[in-house]
């Protein structure tokens, strides 16, 4: 996996290939090595926005329609303030932008991204005249050459969005205090730059330490008074910190451009879905449990289909705990549980809380609840 194959396909010419195996292996198993400003490096950045950006884009579109389902109008703001740390080409920008186009809402939104590359930043500005084809004043764009350390000692905006997308993993590497100097990090940015009604966006790669890690800042805000709006439906420790080998991640449909199903195929890699971790932290106290109430679980793994039972992890109250239907016990009244995805919010009455699990009984009712995030028409038909 991710050395490049002999005959790159014909339109992804094979250095492209290359570099895109190069950067796919600093950003997993050789991270440790990562050099500082990797990005610097033209091959590398020619990787990034040709297999790296499209997905990466598409990734927030999730966490900005979880915070439009609330009833609060979280993002209806007529001029929302935009701050993207560690923006690269802009990635988040232009996932940002292009979530409003698509909704219509003729808001204005003024971006400000930071990134300590200057080439990125050019890059940023470059995408976004070409996303904007000149016509759409309703969107500006700044950019700042900046440490995401020394912005988030001063004071600014506010801001209604900040969003730290695939950087957070980066910062203090190597520092052996890094989950305590990232979650300073955060705060210090949700208290100086962000609005009091704003949103903070972290996403991060779904690798099982990435993704760990986000987990623990997670606690560590939560721990000083933050609210975690998404995608827990509680607050308090993340049960999934409890087993070493657990983790929190998504794993989301997508339809790939031509390009990246090309560079797959020249490189082994595979990018046919959205694999990623994330948290939204507010300093308010809303939260998604607010739209769908107490009784509501985050499904958190695969469907697991063994003989005679359905089994999936489930995300609550009671913390993270496999939900069993036996097969023979499957009724009109919890069909939707056989529906079911990883990331979905189900809500369920009448289960029975077992000691270390849920039993869905015949008559437990199951309600999947839309409309969250997915296209329905990709899902498989119910058994
Ligand atoms: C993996 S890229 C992510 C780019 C973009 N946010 C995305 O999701 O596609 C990480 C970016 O963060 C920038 N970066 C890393 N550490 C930084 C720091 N301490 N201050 C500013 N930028 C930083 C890098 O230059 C790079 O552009």
């Amino acid at each position: 996996m991710g050395r490049p194959r002999k005959s790159a396909s014909p339109s992804a010419p094979a250095s492209l290939a290359e570099d895109v195996a190069r950067l796919s292996r600093l950003l997993t198993r050789e991270r440790d090595d990562l050099p500082h400003a990797y990005l610097r490096d033209p091959g590398l950045r020619r990787a990034y926005l040709a297999y790296f950006l499209p997905p990466n884009l598409a990734k927030m579109q999730a966490p900005l329609r979880e915070l439009c389902l609330h009833s609060a109008g979280l993002l209806a703001k007529e001029r929302l303030q935009v701050l993207d740390l560690g923006a690269g080409p802009g990635t988040a920008v232009l996932g940002i932008r292009e979530f409003f186009r698509q909704r219509g809402s003729g808001q204005h939104l003024e971006f400000t991204a930071v990134d300590q590359v200057g080439e990125n930043l050019k890059e940023a500005e470059a995408l976004f005249r070409e996303a904007g084809g000149g016509a759409d004043n309703r969107a500006t764009l700044t950019t700042v050459r900046s440490g995401i350390e020394a912005i988030a000692e001063r004071s600014g905006g506010p801001f209604d969005i900040i969003v730290l997308s695939n950087v957070l993993n980066e910062m203090f590497l190597r520092d052996g205090d890094r989950i305590k100097r990232r979650t300073e990090l955060i705060r210090n940015i949700m208290a100086r730059l962000l609005a009091r009604d704003g949103s903070c966006i972290i996403i991060e790669p779904a690798l099982q330490e990435t993704s760990r890690e986000l987990l623990m800042v997670r606690d560590g805000m939560v721990e000083g008074g933050a609210q975690v709006y998404a995608p827990c439906l509680v607050q308090g420790r993340c049960p999934a910190l409890v087993n070493p080998r657990d983790w929190c991640h998504e794993d989301r449909h997508w339809d790939p451009p031509a390009v990246v199903r090309e560079l797959d195929e020249a490189t082994g890699l595979r990018k046919d879905s959205l694999k990623f971790s994330y948290v939204i932290v507010r300093n308010d106290t809303r939260s998604l449990a607010d739209v769908c109430g107490p009784d509501c679980y985050r499904v958190v793994s695969e469907p697991l289909a063994t003989k005679g039972k359905l089994e999936f992890y489930f995300c609550g109250k009671e913390g993270r705990r496999l939900a069993t239907r036996l097969d023979k016990d499957a009724s009109p009244a919890n069909g939707p549980f056989g529906r079911l995805q990883r990331g979905d919010v189900v809500r369920i009455e009448g289960m029975a809380i077992e000691e270390r699990r849920f039993r869905i009984t015949r008559e437990s009712f199951v309600t999947q609840l839309d409309p969250f995030f997915r296209d329905r028409t990709q899902r498989s038909p119910s058994p």
